[in-house]
């Protein structure tokens, strides 16, 4: 079974769909973070987007495995962040990232959290959910994790975004006939609760 987990950033698509994924005994795929180690692996070369990816070898694990090591806190930083929201604008990198998130899919039980999952990568999913929150709860989310003030979040929020639009990824819409789940003001519990009845129902 795979259930598709998309949606903007901050919307609590990670402890989500990790927390679901370990309550069910499935696997937890990151796709952002393989857009994240594509982008690492052109910040340390200099190649371009395209000749990064084919220089590398991703295993879906989890954890993820640039070249079978987990790259770890080295895809979060910020020049890695803005890189990896570049190469995911490149179509010939998406087209092998998508192909290769369909081949890890097609085996076992997986979560899968992204932009594109609901519509592009996974559209036959049995589970399909769109999570989202309000854009100042988001920008406070990640304003806590970060240190940085609620106000500078949200401009580079919004234009994150709209940059991750586009290529299918419902970044600001909720994808065709998928559950939308508004996680303003909901626990991290409360949610994964609600994904899994949701599951629990379909494998009945
Ligand atoms: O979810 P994230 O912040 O780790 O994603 C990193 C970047 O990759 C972000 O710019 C959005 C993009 N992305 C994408 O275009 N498609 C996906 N399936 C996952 C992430």
């Amino acid at each position: 079974m795979v259930i598709a987990i998309d949606g903007p950033a901050g919307a609590g698509k990670s402890t989500v769909a990790k927390a679901v994924a370990q309550s069910l005994g499935f696997k937890h795929l990151d796709t952002g973070g393989m857009y994240r180690i594509v982008a690492l692996a052109a910040v340390r070369s200099g190649l371009g987007p395209v000749e990064a990816a084919g220089s590398i070898r991703i295993d879906a694990g989890p954890p993820l495995l640039m070249d079978g090591e987990d790259p770890g806190d080295a895809i979060r930083t910020p020049e890695v962040t803005a890189m990896a929201s570049k190469v995911a604008g490149d179509v010939a990198v998406r087209e092998l990232l998508v192909r290769r998130q369909q081949e890890i899919l097609a085996e076992g039980d997986w979560v899968a959290e992204g932009r594109d999952i609901c519509q592009v990568v996974a559209p036959d999913a049995e589970v399909r959910v769109w999570l989202t929150a309000d854009e100042t709860e988001r920008a406070k989310r990640r304003a806590n994790q970060t240190g940085e003030s609620v106000e500078e979040v949200l401009v580079a929020q919004r234009l994150r975004d709209t940059a991750d639009e586009g290529h299918g990824r419902s970044t600001l819409e909720a994808p065709e006939g998928a559950l939308v789940v508004d996680t303003t003001g909901l626990s991290p519990d409360e949610v994964v609760a609600e994904i899994r009845a949701l599951a629990n129902r379909l494998r009945d």
